[in-house]
C-alpha cells in the first residue's frame, strides 16, 4: 500500500480510538439534523446511513482513502472493459450487458454493444415464445415447468431474482437445481411430465461437474419418461453458455444455445442469457426493467461524487468496520419475504469475490480482506440469532433492506413487519441503559435484591451500526438496482484493498481433490495414500456404504 494511503489508514485508526468512547444516542440527541446529513435518496431507494459510528471527518478520511486508491481511474477502467481481473487476463464488463444508452461499449476496439442486444433479443424472443406457448414439447403440449440447472453464479442470481419477483410471474413454473447431491434433481423432477418441461443447462464454462452430472441425469429421465427419440431433445433443452462446442456435443440444437462471452463473470451473470429463467417467469417486459434498474445505479455510481455515491458509502462503511473495529462479519437482513434469498445470493457476490489474500503486487495482505456475510429475513431473525447481535460481544453491523408497499393487500400486517424494522435499528442504536432497565424493573412486583440480580442481564449497550435501505416497492426495476448497489460495493472494496475481486482460484483446490477421489471411491479399494483422517473417513465410507 503506498505511503499516502497508510497516512489516512492511521489517521482512521486513530478517530476509531476516539470514537470508542462515544454514543450514538448521544450523537443524535446533540445533532437533530443527523439523519438529513447521511442519508442518500436515489430514484426510489433511501439510504440512510445516520445510524453508523461516524462523523464528518471520518467520512472524509473514508473518501480520502477511496481517493488515493485510485477510485475514479478503477471506475473507468471496469466500464470501459480494460481486464482488471489480471490473473485471468479478462475484462469485467456485466455492465455492458445493462447498458441501456445509446453509447456503445467496446472491448479491445470492437463493439460490444451490438453481440449482446442481438443475443439478448434471441434469449427474450425465446422466452416470450415460451410463455404464449409458441414454443411446444415433442408432442405438441405448451411448456408449463422450466427447469434451470447450474450452479453458483449460475443458479443463485437467477434463484434469488425468481423468488424475489414471484409477484410478477405468468403461468410458467421455474424450478432449480443446482446441488450435486441427487435428491435435489430428483425432488424437483418427480411430479414434473417431461412433454412440458423444458431444461435450461446453465453454465458458463458447461464443464463443471455437478451441472454436467444434474444434466446428464434430467436426459436420461427425459429420454426415460418420454419414450422419445434424441432428436425430441431440442424440444426440451436449452444450454446458456460460453462454451457453444460443448454445447452442441451434450446434444442441444443450435437455436436452444444462447450464448455470452468471458468478460462476464459467473456471479454477475444474471444480466446476461444466464438470466434467462428470469426472463421466462416474469417476462421480457420486466426482464427489461430489472436491467434498466441496474443501468441506472451504473449511472450513479460512475457519475455521483464520492459523498452522494451509495455503494461507496456502503463500501467505505464495510471498511471502516472490518479494518477499524475489527468487524469480521456483517449481516443482511431484508423485512422482505420476497428477499429470502438475498443474502445467500450476496455471499456468492461479495465472499467469492473479496475472499482474497494477495494483492495485485502478488504480496499478501496484512489487513483483513472481505467480510462474512450472512443473514436471514426479519422478523424470523428476530427469534434467532439476535440476541447475539443485542447482547453478544462481537460487534457485526447490518444492512436492513425493507420495502414501503406491500405486496399483499394486508397492511395492517405488514405495518407490523414494518414497525419491527424500525424498533430493531433504534434499539441496536440507542440500547437500554441502567437507569433506564432499573426505572422499569422497579414498577414491577420485584424485590430490591432481584432486581439487583437481574438488572445486569436487562442492559442493552446499543451503539450497533445499521444502514437502512428503505425502497418504495419490490418491483423489477428496484430489485435490478438493489443487486446493482451491492456489486458495485464489493466492487470498491476490492480496490481499496488492492486485490482481485474476479476471480476465485480458491474453489479450484476442493474440486481437484474430488475428483481423484471419485476415481479411488469407484475402485473401490482400501485407501492409504491421503493423511490418516482422509484415508480413515473414505475407509469408513467405503466399508458401510451399501
Ligand atoms: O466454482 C466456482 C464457480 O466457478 C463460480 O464462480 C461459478 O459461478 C460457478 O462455479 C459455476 O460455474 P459455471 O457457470 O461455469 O458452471
Amino acid at each position: 500500500m503506498k505511503s499516502s494511503k497508510i497516512e489516512i489508514w492511521e489517521k482512521l485508526s486513530n478517530k476509531k480510538k476516539e470514537f470508542e468512547n462515544k454514543h450514538l444516542r448521544n450523537i443524535f440527541q446533540n445533532e437533530p439534523e443527523r439523519f438529513k446529513k447521511y442519508s442518500i435518496n436515489f430514484n426510489d431507494i433511501l439510504f440512510d446511513y445516520s445510524k453508523n459510528l461516524i462523523d464528518d471527518e471520518i467520512i472524509n478520511l473514508l473518501i480520502e482513502l477511496a481517493e488515493k486508491s485510485d477510485l475514479k481511474d478503477s471506475i473507468e477502467a471496469m466500464f470501459s472493459g480494460k481486464k482488471i481481473n489480471f490473473t485471468e487476463k479478462r475484462a469485467v464488463l456485466h455492465t455492458a450487458l445493462r447498458n441501456l444508452s445509446s453509447n456503445n461499449v467496446y472491448f479491445e476496439n470492437y463493439n460490444i454493444s451490438n453481440d449482446v442486444k442481438l443475443e439478448l433479443n434471441k434469449a427474450l424472443n425465446f422466452a416470450e415464445n415460451i410463455r404464449n406457448g409458441v414454443f411446444k414439447g415433442f408432442t405438441g403440449k405448451n411448456i408449463t415447468d422450466v427447469v434451470n440447472i447450474g450452479i453458483g453464479g449460475s443458479h443463485l442470481g437467477p434463484d434469488m431474482v425468481c423468488t424475489a419477483l414471484s409477484h410478477y410471474s405468468g403461468d410458467v413454473k421455474v424450478h432449480f437445481v443446482s446441488n450435486v447431491d441427487p435428491v435435489d434433481i430428483s425432488d424437483k423432477i418427480k411430479f414434473l411430465n417431461p412433454e412440458t418441461t423444458l431444461f435450461l443447462i446453465a453454465s458458463k464454462t458447461f464443464t463443471t461437474q455437478e451441472t454436467m452430472t444434474n444434466a446428464n441425469k434430467a436426459k436420461q429421465w427425459f429420454m426415460s419418461k418420454s419414450n422419445a427419440d434424441t432428436n425430441s431433445i431440442a424440444y426440451h433443452f436449452a444450454a446458456l453458455s460460453t462454451n457453444i462446442s460443448a454445447c452442441k456435443e451434450f446434444g442441444i440444437s443450435e437455436e436452444n444455445i444462447f450464448g455470452f462471452w468471458d468478460w462476464v463473470g459467473g456471479r454477475y451473470s444474471l444480466w446476461s442469457v444466464i438470466g434467462l429463467s428470469i426472463a421466462i417467469y416474469i417476462g421480457t417486459e420486466n426482464f427489461k426493467k430489472l436491467l434498466n434498474g441496474a443501468f441506472l445505479v451504473d449511472e450513479h455510481f460512475r457519475n455521483q461524487p464520492f459523498k452522494q455515491n451509495i455503494p461507496i458509502i456502503m463500501a467505505l462503511l464495510g471498511v471502516w468496520y472490518n479494518n477499524f473495529w475489527n468487524a469480521n462479519t456483517y449481516a443482511v437482513i431484508p423485512y422482505d419475504q420476497y428477499l429470502i434469498k438475498f443474502s445467500e445470493f450476496l455471499q456468492q457476490l461479495d465472499m467469492e469475490s473479496n475472499g482474497k489474500s494477495i494483492d495485485k503486487r502478488g504480496n499478501k495482505v496484512n489487513y483483513s480482506t472481505g467480510a462474512v456475510l450472512w443473514g436471514t429475513i426479519g422478523t424470523n431473525s428476530q427469534h434467532s440469532f439476535f440476541q447475539l447481535i443485542h447482547q453478544g460481544m462481537q460487534l457485526i453491523p447490518i444492512d436492513f433492506l425493507v420495502g414501503i408497499e406491500n405486496l399483499s393487500k394486508n397492511q395492517s400486517q405488514h405495518d407490523i413487519l414494518i414497525s419491527n424494522f424500525f424498533a430493531q435499528t433504534e434499539a441496536l442504536m440507542k440500547g437500554k441503559n441502567r437507569d433506564e432497565v432499573r426505572a422499569e424493573l422497579e414498577k414491577s412486583a420485584l424485590k430490591e435484591d432481584e432486581i439487583k440480580d437481574l438488572l445486569p442481564h436487562k442492559i442493552f449497550d446499543g451503539n450497533k451500526p445499521t444502514n437502512s435501505i428503505m425502497y418504495k416497492k419490490l418491483n423489477p426495476e428496484t430489485l435490478g438496482s438493489l443487486i446493482a448497489l451491492y456489486e458495485h460495493k464489493v466492487f470498491v472494496q476490492g480496490i481499496i484493498w488492492e486485490i482481485n475481486s474476479f476471480d476465485q482460484w480458491g474453489v479450484e483446490l476442493g474440486k481437484q481433490l474430488a475428483k481423484g477421489i471419485l476415481a479411488e471411491i469407484k475402485e473401490n479399494k482400501t485407501v492409504t495414500n491421503h493423511d490418516s483422517s482422509t484415508n480413515g473417513l473414505i475407509n469408513h465410507y467405503l466399508s458401510n456404504r451399501k
